[in-house]
């Protein structure tokens, strides 16, 4: 029987890096047992996506929900560029700057700063020369001749004859900038500013709310994002094994330190329950003690490696290990924490050829166990074979999402055909 409860879910998540939007609008189910590939260009965002889903990266805005529970939420940043945007249409509209003659002639200004600035650089360069040549030539080394010297003055004559004329055609169009926005200015429709303005009053209003209501879900995010990470086992391109720990101690340090924090949680409930007089003594004694959580997270690490067929290597540290087992072990170690999804960015693109086959032969029965899972892969095939569904991101958008055999053969997006053209 296939379960359609939707797990993961996104709207209009966006992420955005300094000046560079790296998200751009995803919207994206992921029902429980869904095997979901996702492929694209390099710097496509894909990264950025898995890592938005476990919020190892907090997103510039949209929603991530689990189960139905709203766990991120925001609409700050898309408010703030709306009134950003308001502004700089009104403060354009004010200086005549928006002006198309005025336009014009910034281009041109910004064309011969360019070259002013180029030349400068040619200067510099040639003033430096012309000193090493005057020192070569009082050596009297006699690699260089008076004529070398003198080529070198004429050129760099001619690169301030230069300077000079570009210096005097940016004055001239900055003047005309200065007459061409006084003019606008005359001419400012007035009903235009009056009409961006009250649109600014709205806009503000509307960031405000966002901040308000952006500040309060942030309070919820942090406090369930423990326990949504806990959720989403995650491993990565490169291992990133602990190598001064064995395998067995990298597989429980997490599970166990979590456990720990548990029982320690419990008991100071129980604790509070008991100063109110009631008796909790049964519930205290249940409670494991360290003792028996080592004994278990070691009893998971042994049946989890067992699975993976590295059983043998329990006691040994990872530097002893090839590449294919440690990331074998990197799943086992996310796989210990008895999560609900498990992502995976490029787990075998570090990998030596050889090694990659049983990584994802590992991932492969996981699947076929029922695992729910994110994993972004340039194996092609593999995603063909493991995935329910494949979804190809291109410039931080979900351009096209499929069941693997549609997408690969007859895919819809130019950019899917070119890329795929390229990797198939
Ligand atoms: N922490 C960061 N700070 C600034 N820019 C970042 C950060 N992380 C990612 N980026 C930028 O975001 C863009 C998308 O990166 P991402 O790693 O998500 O791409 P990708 O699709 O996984 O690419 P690849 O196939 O190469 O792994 C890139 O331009 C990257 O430089
Ligand atoms: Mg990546």
């Amino acid at each position: 029987m296939k379960e359609e409860k939707v797990l993961i879910s996104t709207r209009a998540l966006t992420k955005r890096f300094g000046q560079k939007d790296v998200l751009r609008g995803i919207d994206c189910d992921i029902k429980v047992g869904e095997k979901v590939a996702v492929i694209g260009p390099s710097g496509s965002g894909k990264s950025t996506f898995l890592r938005c889903l476990n919020l190892l990266e907090i997103p510039s805005g949209g929603v991530v929900s689990v189960d139905g529970e709203v766990l991120f939420e925001s609409e700050l940043t898309a408010k703030k560029d709306n009134l950003e945007a308001i502004k700089k249409q009104i403060k354009l509209l004010i200086s005549g700057e928006n002006s198309e003659e005025v336009k014009a002639h910034r281009a041109e200004a910004g064309e011969l700063k360019k070259e002013l600035e180029k030349t400068n650089s040619l200067l510099k360069e040639g003033s430096t020369k012309v000193k090493l040549l005057k020192v070569k030539l009082a050596r009297g080394t006699g690699s260089v001749t008076q004529e070398d010297l003198d080529r070198e003055q004429a050129n760099l004559t001619s690169l301030g004859e230069r300077k000079a004329e570009l210096k005097t055609r940016l004055a001239g169009v900055n003047a005309k900038i200065k007459q061409k926005k006084s003019e606008a200015k005359a001419l400012l429709d007035k009903d235009e500013l009056a009409r961006l303005k009250a649109a600014k009053a709205e806009a503000q209003e509307q960031y405000l709310k966002a901040k308000k209501a952006h500040n309060a879900s942030m309070k919820k995010t942090n406090a369930s994002i423990d326990e949504h990470r806990r959720n989403m086992g995650m491993v990565f391109q490169h291992f990133n094994l602990f190598n001064n720990l064995t395998v067995t101690e990298n597989i429980v340090l997490a599970p166990l330190s979590l456990g720990l924090k548990d029982v320690k949680a419990k008991k100071k409930q129980l604790l509070k329950r008991k100063l109110k007089g009631e008796d909790v003594s049964e519930q205290l004694a249940a409670l494991p003690t360290k003792l028996e959580l080592a004994e278990n997270a070691k009893a998971t690490a042994r049946r989890l490696l067992k699975r993976v067929g590295l059983e043998d290597k329990a006691d040994v540290y990872p530097s002893t290990l090839s590449g294919g087992q440690k990331q074998r072990i990197a799943i086992v170690r996310a796989l210990a924490m008895n999560p609900r999804v498990m992502l995976f960015d490029e787990p075998t693109s570090a990998l030596d050829p050889e090694m990659v086959g049983e990584v994802l032969e590992v991932i492969k029965e996981l699947a076929e166990g029922g695992m729910t899972m994110v994993i972004v892969t340039h194996e092609i095939g593999f995603a063909r074979e493991v995935a329910t569904r494949v979804l190809f991101i291109d410039e931080g958008i979900i351009k096209e999402d499929a069941p693997p055999a549609e997408l690969f053969g007859a895919p819809k997006d130019a950019r899917l055909k070119e890329f795929l053209s390229k990797v198939l």
